[in-house]
């Protein structure tokens, strides 16, 4: 276990099983209509990878990066596009595929903006989930696992940019966001 971590939360086996379960019921849900499965980069990167190895029927990929306007602003809700879809959304059954929901604001605004661009459905799958920190009325399609409100990093997760590589989900010291 890395240093700046308290404890592990959840381990690399734990979200293994809970990600073939997810990828068990999408394959059911998905079968016969080729989704544009959409990765929010950059925190879903790695949910993104090992997922759609457990889907068994056809997909097609696509990545966004997004970002919120800066912590002050994050509550408005306003949230930029760094990098775009490659291709049109109108018409296709689209999943989203998020690390974690908080407030929501995220998904909320991406959710509208493919509703903009007509897409035939829109689904979210989410490997985590901090209901507490919710600030607009938002549920995932499917979850994998309910956090506390604790600062977690890891598979995917980060704070500052860093601990993104971890395979586990763990609790990080509070000395170190706290210095
Ligand atoms: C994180 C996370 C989600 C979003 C959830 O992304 O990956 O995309 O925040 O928070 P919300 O529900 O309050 O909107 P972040 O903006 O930190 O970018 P990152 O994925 O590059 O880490
Ligand atoms: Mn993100
Ligand atoms: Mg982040």
């Amino acid at each position: 276990m890395q240093n700046d971590i308290l404890e592990v939360l959840i381990s690399e086996e734990d979200i293994r099983e809970k990600v073939g379960e997810l990828g068990t019921k999408l394959s059911a849900e998905y079968a016969g209509r080729n989704p544009l499965v959409i990765c929010v980069l950059k925190g879903a990167f790695i949910f993104m990878a090992d997922l759609v190895k457990t889907i068994t029927v056809p997909i097609e990929l696509d990545f966004m990066a997004v970002s919120s306007y800066g912590a002050a602003t994050k509550s408005t809700g306003i949230v930029k596009i760094i990098k775009d879809l490659d291709v049109p959304v109108e018409g296709r059954d689209v999943l989203i595929v998020e690390d974690i929901i908080d407030s929501g604001l995220t998904l909320s605004y991406l959710i509208e903006m493919l509703n903009n661009r007509n897409a035939k459905s829109t689904r979210v799958v989410t490997l985590f989930d901090k209901p507490v920190g919710r600030t607009v009325d938002l549920q995932a399609d499917y979850t994998g696992f309910i956090l506390p409100d604790a600062f977690v990093v890891g598979y995917g997760l980060d704070f500052a940019e860093k601990y993104r590589n971890l395979p586990y989900v763990g609790v990080l010291k509070p000395e170190i966001y706290t210095t």
